[in-house]
C-alpha cells in the first residue's frame, strides 16, 4: 500500500469514529453537539491521528488498539483550533475551508464547544479496551503535552510575544509547545497504544521533536507564502507573531526545515517498516496545505 492510501485509510477511520461519537445522543443541548460536530468533522489533513496509527503499527500494534487515542488528540487539536480562532486570541475568520466555529455559533457557544471536547477527549480514552496501565498512562500523555505544560503554554507564551521581539530560544520555547507538544503526544501515544517499550517511545518523542517544529515553520512560511483556498485558511494572519521566518526570512526557514526532516528521519531507524512516517515527514517539509 502506498503511503498516501494508509493516511487516507486512517483519516477514514477516525472520521467515521468520530461522526459516531455524537450521532446518536438525545440530549437537550443539541446546539452545543452541532457545534462540536461542526468544527470536527469539517476537514483537516488528521495529521495527529495518522501518526497515532502509525507509531502503533510500526511496535506492533493494530488499528483497533490505536482508535481512542486518534479520536482524543484529533479532539485536542480541534478545540485547540476553535478557541485559537477566537476574536480574543487569532481572530480568524476561515478553518478548514468554512467559517470558524464562533462566526457561526457566536463566541460563548464556541468557547463551549472547544471545552466540551477537551473534556470529553479523556472519557474517550478512558473507553478503550487498552489495559488499566495503557489507559492511565495515555491520558498522563495527553494531559500533560496538551495542558500548561504543553500547548496551553505555547499558545500563552505565543500571546505574550505578540508585542515585544524575541530570541531564537525564546521562540523555539512558543513552538515547541504551541505544536510541538501534540503532535509529540500523538506519536508517543501510538507507542503506548501497542504497548512499545520505552526505547521506542524516545524515539517516536526524537521524531516528533523534529517533525513539530519544522510543521510549525511550514505553517509560518504558508501564513506567508501559501494560498488560502488550498490552506482552508487566511493568509498573512501572523506576520507580527514572533516565527523563525520574522526572526530568518524564507531561504533559513526552507533549509531549517529540510534538516528537521533529515533528523526526524533518522529517529525511525529503529523501527521496521516506517516508511509511511518516514515519507510522511519529507511530505510535510514542502507540503501547501
Ligand atoms: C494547524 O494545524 C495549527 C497548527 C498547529 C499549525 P493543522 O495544519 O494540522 O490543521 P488541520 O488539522 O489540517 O486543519
Ligand atoms: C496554532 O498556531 C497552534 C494551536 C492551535 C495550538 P497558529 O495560530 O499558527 O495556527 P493557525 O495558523 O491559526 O492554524
Ligand atoms: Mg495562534
Ligand atoms: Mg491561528
Ligand atoms: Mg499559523
Amino acid at each position: 500500500m502506498e503511503w498516501t492510501e494508509r493516511w487516507a485509510e486512517t483519516t477514514a477511520r477516525v472520521e467515521a469514529n468520530l461522526d459516531r461519537l455524537y450521532a446518536k445522543n438525545r440530549e437537550p443541548q443539541k446546539r452545543l453537539f452541532e457545534s462540536m460536530r461542526y468544527s470536527l468533522l469539517a476537514g483537516g489533513k488528521r495529521l495527529r491521528p495518522f501518526l497515532v496509527y502509525e507509531f502503533c503499527r510500526v511496535c506492533g500494534g493494530s488499528d483497533t488498539q490505536a482508535d481512542c487515542a486518534a479520536m482524543a488528540v484529533e479532539m485536542i487539536h480541534t478545540y485547540s483550533l476553535i478557541h485559537d480562532d477566537l476574536p480574543c486570541m487569532d481572530n480568524d475568520d476561515l478553518r478548514r475551508g468554512k467559517p470558524t466555529n464562533h462566526k457561526v455559533f457566536g463566541e460563548a457557544a464556541a468557547v463551549l464547544a472547544g471545552d466540551g471536547l477537551l473534556t470529553d477527549a479523556f472519557f474517550v480514552l478512558t473507553q478503550s479496551e487498552l489495559p488499566a496501565e495503557a489507559k492511565a498512562e495515555l491520558v498522563k500523555t495527553l494531559s500533560y503535552r496538551a495542558g500548561p505544560y504543553g500547548m496551553v503554554g505555547g499558545q500563552v507564551l505565543d500571546m505574550e510575544a505578540e508585542t515585544r521581539a524575541c530570541t531564537r530560544s525564546e521562540v523555539l520555547a512558543i513552538q515547541k509547545r504551541k505544536t510541538g507538544a501534540l503532535i509529540r503526544a500523538a506519536c508517543e501515544m501510538g507507542v503506548i497504544c501497542a504497548g512499545g517499550s520505552s526505547e521506542q517511545r524516545s524515539a517516536a518523542g526524537a521524531y516528533a521533536d523534529a517533525v513539530g517544529l519544522a510543521f510549525q515553520i511550514r505553517d509560518d512560511v504558508l501564513d506567508a507564502e501559501g494560498d488560502a483556498a488550498v490552506l482552508g485558511k487566511a493568509v498573512g494572519v501572523d506576520e507580527n507573531k514572533n516565527t523563525f521566518l520574522k526572526l530568518y526570512g524564507p531561504d533559513y526557514c526552507k533549509r531549517k526545515v529540510r534538516t528537521l526532516t533529515r533528523q526526524a528521519i533518522a529517529a525511525l531507524t529503529g523501527f521496521e517498516n516506517a516508511d509511511a512516517l518516514a515519507n510522511l515527514a519529507s511530505y510535510l517539509a514542502t507540503r501547501d496545505r
